[in-house]
């Protein structure tokens, strides 16, 4: 899809990959609505001619006002980046169910939500890209934050799903996989903290310009599956062909093997 003109809803757009998706986009030529609860944020990612809604995504009436004040400045929305997302460093067998709720309302319900407020417009328009930011820990399960995993895994599994429905229609889906990207995801994390190896591997992160440029990038090649860093695909390889040892070195960086 050609980007230039077209109208990206961004979820998340406040800071990191979101904010980055903003820049990133609009420097294409696209015209920008962003959703966050920091309105600044927001403000400074998008620019003076973005429509910002400040809204928390976990709420009907929030993702509700977003879709309807696009719908109302633009007519149309052809992308739609379902980026909104939060960690939980805690062990899924001790973690309060309420927070494991949370995880699944943000990272998995928002996006579902979102989606089906735009898909029945999309539709109707012929054209539309629904773009879901997952995560490598949606392909390989990453023990330090299992939970969040889950909530990737379904994701992904509703892109997939959701791709195959809407065959034919015009609107197309995709599912960002990213590895380390340097936000500030870690520090607004639920709760817990990163394992001290993984957070070693911040040298290798890559930023939130790069992923955004391979999000802009993957939208207009129409690609099914995004992984950036590519190396993720390693991983995921890696976990298909050797499963054992890649538990086991997945539980040593842990802490619990
Ligand atoms: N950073 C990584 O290494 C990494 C790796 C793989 C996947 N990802 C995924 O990439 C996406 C973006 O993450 P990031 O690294 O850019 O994290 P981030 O810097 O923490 O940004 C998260 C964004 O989500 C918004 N958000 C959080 N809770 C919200 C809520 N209840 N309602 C509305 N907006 C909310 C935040 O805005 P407000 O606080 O203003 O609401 C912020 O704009 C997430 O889905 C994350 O899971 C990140």
């Amino acid at each position: 899809m050609r980007i230039d003109g077209k109208v990206v809803l961004i979820t998340g757009a406040s800071e990191g990959i979101g904010a980055a998706c903003a820049r990133e986009f609009a420097a294409s030529g696209a015209k920008l609505s962003l959703i966050a609860r920091n309105e600044e944020g927001l403000r400074q990612a998008g620019g003076p001619d973005a429509l910002v809604t400040a809204g928390d995504l976990t709420s009907d009436e929030a993702r509700r006002r977003a879709v309807d004040r696009t719908l109302e400045r633009y007519g149309r929305i052809d992308i739609l980046i379902n980026n909104a997302g939060v960690g939980i460093y805690q062990p899924s067998w001790e973690m309060p169910l309420e927070e494991a709720r949370y995880l699944m309302e943000l990272n998995f319900f928002a996006p579902l939500a979102m989606t089906q407020l735009v898909a029945p417009h999309m539709r109707a328009q012929h054209s539309g890209a629904i773009v879901n930011v997952g995560s490598i820990g949606g392909k390989v399960v990453l023990p330090w934050m299992t939970l969040y995993s889950v909530t990737k895994a379904a994701l992904n599994a509703l892109t997939e799903g959701q791709r195959m429905e809407l065959m034919g229609s015009g609107v197309r889906t995709m599912i960002v996989c990213p590895g380390y990207v340097q936000t500030g995801f870690q520090k607004n994390v639920r709760a817990g903290h990163t394992p001290e190896q993984v957070q070693k591997a911040r040298r290798w992160a890559i930023s939130p310009e790069t992923c955004a440029e391979a999000i802009r990038r993957g939208v207009e090649r129409d690609a099914r599956t995004v992984v950036t860093p590519r190396s993720g695909w390693l991983l995921v390889l890696a976990m298909r062909l050797f499963p054992s040892i890649v538990e086991g070195r997945m539980a040593k960086i842990n802490g619990t093997a």
